[in-house]
């Protein structure tokens, strides 16, 4: 098995058949049928070889100017072990681990599924006929074992929302479950955060009020990708939870008006978040697309929202039309999961694609505690690679 330039354990499901070169790529052709073709340039930017990556830390020391950038290259085998031989004109051998190359295959023509692209889990949209409470998931199991964990982070991609019930009554917890993933993301909140009525709020979070459904930190450059919200008391009356799939309302959304969608997706909306002693804003269009057309994040957060002023002048109606439509459709019931979070229970979501909210509570009925934290996107995806890593080392070397 040759060197790969990371810490990955490939497993060898598919061999290499043979192997040819033209004039622009090379092509291999797998035990599965399969062709995929890796052009000259690419490989030679990809050698793995001691010379081209630094042994210890596995990030390259190859520099793309050192090679000419018409360079193909003068042989092509396929090794006894079954690893990819490629030798260069300056006499540079590169030599490419078969289950390496098939999972990093980029040859748009090909059916194989590379496990290697940016976003592994196929994102599912849902609605109030889905379940009637998030994907729910053991809190001793999810913090003990590995496995439990990979169903739930799982899930969490999948839905964009999860709950873990049966932790233990300790307002450090949550911080504990995020450690589960990675690291813990600080704002002026702090850390880890309370949400409870309070008599000199920061925030209508920390009031008794209703909280519309909103994403959190709208007002943010970079707006939390995961929020933790574990329940230790909630024996007031109200303080019902809510979730929202904000991948759906942006679908309905366009089925019903793709102006409105244009508009949400173009015209900045002012957000901010001031308190005595800081004042954070942003503007961002609600609905945020990627490169590739999909939703990258959805931005909403009613009391959260800054005087309009960043539109240009011609676009404010329609900039209210549209946002009076997505407003509205937050509020179908086919659209809403409502369920009571129990003491022990953590509710975790996606916080740049779930609309989360919660009803008003009477705070002389009873005491209500929630405390929470923030974590990334990126850490939920990291983990996932890394328990994945090693459900590959175990079956490679059992
Ligand atoms: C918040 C929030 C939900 C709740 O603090 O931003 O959404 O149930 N809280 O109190
Ligand atoms: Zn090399
Ligand atoms: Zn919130």
């Amino acid at each position: 098995m040759a060197t790969t330039p990371d810490f990955a354990t490939y497993l060898h499901e598919y061999a290499v058949v043979s192997t040819a070169k033209d004039a622009r790529w090379v092509d291999v052709e797998w035990s599965d049928g399969q062709h995929t073709r890796f052009h000259h340039l690419w490989l030679r930017d990809n050698c793995p070889c001691n010379e081209c990556v630094a042994e210890i830390t596995r990030e390259q020391t190859f520099e793309i100017l050192t090679v000419p950038g018409e360079l193909a290259a003068s042989t092509v085998e396929r090794s006894r072990s079954g690893d990819v031989v490629v030798g260069w004109p300056d006499g540079h051998v590169s030599v490419f681990d078969a289950g390496w190359l098939r999972a990093h295959v980029y040859d748009n023509g090909s059916s194989s599924v590379p496990d290697n692209r940016t976003a592994t889990t196929k994102r599912i949209s849902w609605d109030s006929s889905s379940f009637d409470a998030p994907p729910t998931f053991d809190g001793t199991a999810v913090l003990t074992n590995n496995d439990s964990l990979y169903e739930w982070l799982t899930a969490l991609q999948t839905y964009g929302c999860s709950r873990v019930r049966g932790l233990p009554d300790d307002p450090d917890v949550v911080g504990a479950l995020c450690g589960r993933i990675g690291m813990v993301r600080h704002t002026n909140f702090g850390v880890l955060w309370d949400v409870k009525s309070e008599p000199d709020p920061i925030s209508n979070a920390n009031t008794s009020l209703r909280l519309p459904p909103h994403t959190d930190l709208p007002t943010r450059e970079y707006q939390p990708g995961i929020q933790f919200l574990h329940c230790l008391v909630n024996d007031a009356t109200g303080g019902d939870s809510v979730l929202l799939d904000g991948l759906r309302i942006v679908e309905i959304l366009r089925s019903e008006s793709e102006a409105h969608f244009q508009t949400l997706s173009t015209v900045p909306w002012n957000w901010a978040n001031r308190s005595k002693t800081s004042d954070y804003r942003y503007a961002s269009p609600v609905i945020v697309l990627d490169g590739n057309g999909e939703l990258a994040e959805i931005r909403v957060g009613n009391w959260l929202r800054a005087p309009l002023v960043d539109a240009p002048f011609d676009r404010v109606e329609a900039a209210y039309e549209a946002y009076r439509h997505i407003f509205e459709i937050t509020y179908r019931p086919e659209l809403v999961v409502q369920f009571r979070l129990e003491p022990g229970d953590c509710m975790i979501f996606d916080n740049r694609r779930i609309l989360h909210a919660r009803t008003e509570f009477d705070p002389n009925s009873g005491n209500r505690f929630l405390r929470g934290c923030y974590s990334e996107r990126e850490e939920v995806e990291s983990r996932l690679r890394v328990l994945e890593r090693e459900k590959r080392a175990a079956i490679a070397h059992s």
